[in-house]
């Protein structure tokens, strides 16, 4: 990156063949306002927006879980949870005892661990096989639920559901889900994701299939979410603002709706989280944080634009490897992330730090404030990286949350192992906001230290 700003400041003839941010192309392909930028070219892109999620949200909603479930065509339930918050909380009885009052036998998996793994989706698709169920209910988090669409994507399929996420088939048919939420963090609930790591291979994969995995309902009561430890909550907020950022960061132009929604979002939650924080028992603060979670990553606000999603790819290696919360690992990545692109990409970055963050910019009075790009690149830089700076501040001081690997219980992580199985994963350059090789990922992992 140093060398081809060297060349765009030093050498002019050349300068017109380099981008000063993108180092990969000599046309630029991020769209950052050089005068190779193919701006005129890109659009808010065309999209198809498929959300049939009944989100049945407020106190006691649990109560109609047997309702609902007859609603979406079930006559035989399989019940997935986790490692004991339901049974302890009195939620998996009172589920069960609905099921029950509406006619609705039911088997159950329990045992899925925060970062679920194969074995599990495998116990799960052997009891299903044996039960023949015909509807799938999580009742937990994002760890739960995306066990159960795994087991809901593979009972149909003829081979192992492990080539849905490396790659080497599409799923084509799968049971229906339902989700009773205890966590707000992941946004399972409503999105068309599941992510599970192979205990062999240590990879932390995804699958996206909005059309066939997004959940029939969400039951979402705030109440439930009050037993959960501080960490937990603090982790689920770290993980619901990475998801509101992945896709703030993009190089789409015109996409006002997104971007001014994105950024009330990530000012709603940095009000409510510090009262949740400070009384857990904030039913009002519980409630807005619990529906944040699901807009942030339904896709609401990532409609018709580029999304980027490096942050979550360079810590699914963190959590692969050391088995270290999910929303953790995104308050240590994330604001390296940011300290990075507030050099090497700075202008979306300069908005979100002034817009979110509250740090002002030095222009001349005759600027467009709106339009970070059309700034003086200094000023993009400085602002942008007193706003990550500023993030990482909040995570630490307001959540809690750890903001270097040490802090996250990594003291020595062994970035070249992490580096190189993110790039086997992802590819030699990973496309986003700014295309990523081995050396940036590197660079950005070594900002963590
Ligand atoms: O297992 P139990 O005993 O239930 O305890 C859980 C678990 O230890 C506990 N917990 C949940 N609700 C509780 C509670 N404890 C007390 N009271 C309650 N009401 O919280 C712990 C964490 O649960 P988990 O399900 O792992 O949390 P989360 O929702 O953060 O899910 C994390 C997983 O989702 C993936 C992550 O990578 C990670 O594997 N993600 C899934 C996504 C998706 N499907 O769209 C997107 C995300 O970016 C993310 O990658
Ligand atoms: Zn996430």
């Amino acid at each position: 990156m140093l060398k081809n700003i060297f060349l765009t400041d030093f050498l002019p003839k050349i300068k017109d063949f380099f981008c000063i941010f993108c180092k990969f192309a000599y046309l630029c392909t991020i769209n950052c306002n050089c005068k190779l930028s193919t701006k005129e070219s890109i659009d808010m892109n065309s999209f198809t927006f498929y959300s049939p999620t009944e989100f049945c949200f407020g106190r006691g909603r649990e109560q109609e879980v047997g309702q609902l479930c007859l609603k979406y065509g079930a006559s035989r339930v399989m019940i997935v949870y986790g490692g004991g918050s339901v049974v302890r909380s009195g939620l998996l009885d009172r589920v069960k005892a609905a099921l029950t009052a509406s006619g609705l036998p039911y088997c159950e998996l329990s045992g899925i661990k925060p970062n679920p793994t194969d074995p599990k989706v495998r116990e799960g698709l052997a009891i299903a096989h044996d039960f023949q169920p015909d509807f799938m209910l999580a009742v937990g988090g994002g760890s739960v639920i995306d066990t159960t669409k795994s087991i809901a994507a593979g009972y149909y399929y003829e081979g192992d559901f492990w080539d849905f996420f490396c790659g080497k088939a599409k799923v084509g048919q799968c049971l229906p889900v339902g989700v009773v939420l205890t966590i707000p963090a992941a946004g399972s609930e409503g999105s068309g994701n599941a992510v599970i790591t192979n205990e062999q291979t240590l990879q932390k994969l995804g699958i996206r299939q909005p059309m066939l995995l997004r959940p029939k309902f969400a039951i979402q009561n705030p109440e439930l979410t009050m037993t959960l430890p501080e960490w937990q909550t603090a982790s689920g907020i770290s993980d619901m603002m990475a998801h509101i950022l992945e896709r703030y960061l993009t190089n789409t132009p015109d996409v006002q709706i997104g971007d001014r929604m994105a950024e009330g979002m990530l000012l709603a939650i940095m009000e409510e989280a510090p009262k949740v924080i400070a009384n857990p028992e904030d039913y009002e603060a519980r409630a807005n944080i619990m529906w944040c979670g699901t807009i942030a990553h339904n896709d609401t606000c990532s409609l018709g634009r580029q999304e980027d999603w490096n942050s979550h790819a360079m810590e699914h290696e963190i959590s692969a490897e050391y088995d270290v919360t999910h929303g953790a690992g995104l308050a240590v990545v994330f604001p390296a992330f940011l300290q990075y692109m507030a050099k090497a990409h700075p202008y979306k970055v300069a908005q979100l730090a002034m817009r979110v963050l509250g740090i002002v910019p030095q222009l001349p009075a005759d600027a467009n404030l709106n339009d970070t790009r059309t700034w003086p690149v200094e000023e993009q830089q400085r602002v942008a990286m007193e706003g990550a700076l500023k993030l990482k501040a909040w995570f630490h001081d307001v959540l809690h949350m750890p903001v270097t690997f040490e802090q996250l219980g990594v003291p020595h992580p062994d970035l070249e192992l992490l580096n190189a199985r993110l790039h086997k994963n992802k590819g030699t350059v990973m496309p986003g906001y700014l295309p990523l090789d081995a050396e940036t990922t590197m660079a950005i992992y070594k900002l963590c230290l």
